[in-house]
């Protein structure tokens, strides 16, 4: 891989852990303004010191994002399609190769949606974004996305889309976790991350979520809603965190997560220090 390649993902996936923790915020792209994240900037302002990585397109970074920032960024290129439009799947490039440089990006991402009317469409989209890539040696992050058909994020349609990403030449993948999630990582050679999906009921669950991906292989998580969407964020990115880049168990993550809660409610810092 070029230097520059190399560069850039290792401002992603941390060299010293070999992991990764990106904040997906890029939701609005196609699903408006979704909730808790109606004011970006409010949103991923607190989060920004714990994550790896942001994962936006140009209109959130350009409006919410301070260009002083040095969060390594990875910009969304995809869209078209919207929630209340006839397709989700009839995905574009929304944004040139030369703005994504221009905006310093670390990586761009799109997604690919396998097995619909709009493979052919989307898979060509990221031949044309890794060409690119190559050439400016700016990372490629194909997304395995499933539009409204969350069911079929099971391994035999995972392992499927993210092979044929990396085989297209994606640089990384994103994905979702599922049962059977070693097969997904072993038929896929560059490094996985995995989507958080849809709030789930519990913070529990979402802690599992990220052990379970990182032990059967994926190098982290882009996580949003189940980060952004708890009512302690902060609490709840520091608990990922510890999981991915320390080793954390289910349980202990649970236990700082409430540590975290407690530091971060001003009320009660101020009566710890009485
Ligand atoms: C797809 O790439 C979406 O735009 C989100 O980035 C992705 O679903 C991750 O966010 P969440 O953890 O909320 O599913």
């Amino acid at each position: 891989m070029d230097w520059g390649l190399q560069n850039r993902l290792s401002r992603i996936i941390k060299p010293e852990t070999g992991r990764t923790v990106m904040l997906a915020v890029d939701h609005g792209y196609f699903m408006g303004p979704t909730h808790k994240l109606e004011e970006p900037r409010k949103t991923i302002e607190p989060l920004l010191p714990y994550s790896d990585a942001i994962m936006c397109t140009r209109g959130v970074l350009r409006t919410s994002v301070n260009p002083k920032s040095h969060v390594p960024i990875v910009l969304r290129v995809s869209g078209g399609a919207s929630v209340v439009g006839e397709s989700l799947t009839n995905e574009t490039i929304t944004t040139s190769f030369r703005e994504a440089v221009r905006l310093n990006v670390a990586a761009v991402a799109l997604s690919i949606f396998v097995g619909t009317p709009h493979e052919h469409q989307t898979l060509k989209n990221l031949g044309r974004l890794v060409n690119l890539g190559e050439d400016y040696g700016v990372p490629v992050l194909a997304v395995t996305a499933v539009g409204k058909e969350l069911e079929k994020r099971d391994a035999r349609y995972l392992g499927l889309a993210c092979r044929i990403a990396a085989e297209i030449g994606a640089h990384f993948v994103k994905t979702y976790y599922c049962e059977d999630f070693a097969k997904v990582v072993k038929g896929c050679p560059v490094p996985l991350v995995v989507a958080g999906g849809p709030k789930l009921e519990t913070e529990l669950d979402a802690f599992e979520l990220a052990h379970e991906a990182v032990s059967e292989g994926a190098v982290g998580v882009d996580m949003g809603r189940n980060i952004w969407q708890s009512e302690h964020p902060v609490a709840m990115i520091k608990a990922i965190r510890e999981i991915v880049h320390n080793g954390a168990s289910v349980r202990e993550a649970q236990r700082l997560y409430e540590d975290f809660k407690k530091a971060g409610s001003p009320l009660l810092a101020k009566t710890q220090t009485r």
